[in-house]
């Protein structure tokens, strides 16, 4: 069967076309999220992640599918030696409108003009607090100075958009969304508010308590913004509004309280090489074994990229009240 050029050929049974790839190229970070990682984590061998040129390989297989978007992310995907260069050639694939990139900042101050060059077009830079003590022990080992002098730089450096990424744990940081909206609207751009999601086992917090969920955040912005809906969509999960007034907008991201799975238009590439179809769900294809197998045959490569669509699952299975079913921690998948 051939498949005129334009035609997307990545649907799943719930007639849901995949048009966005989200690539973890590293399992390492410099910090530890509370959230998102345990303390004493143990990374990956070199040899059981994906070289640069297998990520490039597979990105560019994925464009001939019509992939029309492409986020790289981690752990923190500018720890990785190389990253710069990936990115670079990833900026010049045929057919992708859109390369992006989440990061935690900490490196920005360093790679921010170099990644506009490459041609990235919009960083989603996670920041959950502007208190420094809090910083650190939510990120266990990160600097807050650092990351908002990075933010900064990217700022400088002329970026589409920046988004910040907020995870808000009841206690811990939910008395600051409307000082982090401030923060957003000072410097013209977007942030999304995040419900935690149970990822791998943590053991600083019971995620049940930790829940906030996006409607009492809505609430607690009311009295400091003005929000009206806004239209636009990245083709992400954030609901977005607009800040009246301002050049913000702010997400809210509720994969508790708003299921957005019915839209879900994207599949991630662990740094493992597994495809994996759904974040909430461990349905997988591993391509690492088949880039392996049949080096240089993207015809094979396609083949089994098409066939996994069937595995995609209607929705995910989070659930706040049960240990997790995912046991793999975020940083395997990068979100
Ligand atoms: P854009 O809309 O492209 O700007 O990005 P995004 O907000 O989708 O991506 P980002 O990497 O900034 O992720 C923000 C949060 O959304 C993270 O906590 C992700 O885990 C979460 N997220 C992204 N895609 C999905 C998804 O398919 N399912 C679920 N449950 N969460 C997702
Ligand atoms: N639930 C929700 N968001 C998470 N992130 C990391 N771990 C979790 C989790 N368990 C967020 C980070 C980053 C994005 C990629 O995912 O804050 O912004
Ligand atoms: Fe690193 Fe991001 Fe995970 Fe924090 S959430 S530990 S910055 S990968």
């Amino acid at each position: 069967m051939s498949h005129s050029k334009a035609a997307p050929v990545l649907i799943d049974r719930f007639g849901r076309t995949v048009d966005y790839l989200r690539i973890s190229i590293t399992d390492r970070c410099d910090f530890r999220c509370v959230y998102c990682m345990a303390e004493d984590m143990t990374f990956l061998p070199r040899e059981q992640i994906l070289s640069l040129e297998e990520i490039y390989w597979v990105a560019a297989v994925f464009a001939q599918l019509g992939v029309k978007k492409i986020r790289i992310t981690g752990g923190e995907p500018l720890v990785r030696k190389g990253a710069l260069g990936l990115l670079q050639k990833l900026g010049q694939i045929e057919g992708l409108t859109e390369l992006v990139m989440t990061t935690n900042g900490s490196q920005l101050e360093v790679y921010a003009s170099a990644l506009k060059a490459a041609g990235v077009k919009r960083l989603n830079i996670s920041l959950d607090t502007l208190d420094a003590d809090k910083f650190k022990a939510i990120t266990r080992t990160g600097n807050l100075k650092q990351v908002i002098r990075g933010i900064q730089a990217a700022k400088s450096a002329g970026f589409q958009r920046i988004k910040i990424n907020a995870v808000i744990l009841k206690d811990r940081n939910h008395l600051e969304v409307i000082e982090l909206v401030r923060f957003a609207v000072d410097l013209g751009i977007d942030i999304s508010f995040i419900e935690e999601m149970p990822l791998g086992v943590v053991l600083q917090h019971n995620r049940a308590e930790a829940f906030y969920p996006s409607a009492m955040i809505k609430a607690d912005l009311r009295d400091s913004f003005n929000l009206e809906p806004s239209l636009q969509r990245t083709g992400g999960p954030s609901n977005y509004f607009n800040v009246i007034g301002t050049d913000t907008q702010v997400g809210f991201i509720s994969p508790h309280s708003d299921n957005f799975c019915s839209t879900c238009n994207r599949v991630r590439l662990t740094a493992e090489g597994r495809l994996l179809l759904c974040l909430g769900n461990e349905h997988s294809v591993d391509l690492k074994q088949v880039l392996r197998a049949h080096p240089g045959d993207a015809e094979t490569l396609k083949q089994v990229i098409i066939e996994a669509m069937p595995l995609k699952p209607e929705r995910h299975e989070f659930t706040l009240h049960e240990q997790p079913i995912i046991l793999r921690y975020m940083n395997m998948t990068g979100g």
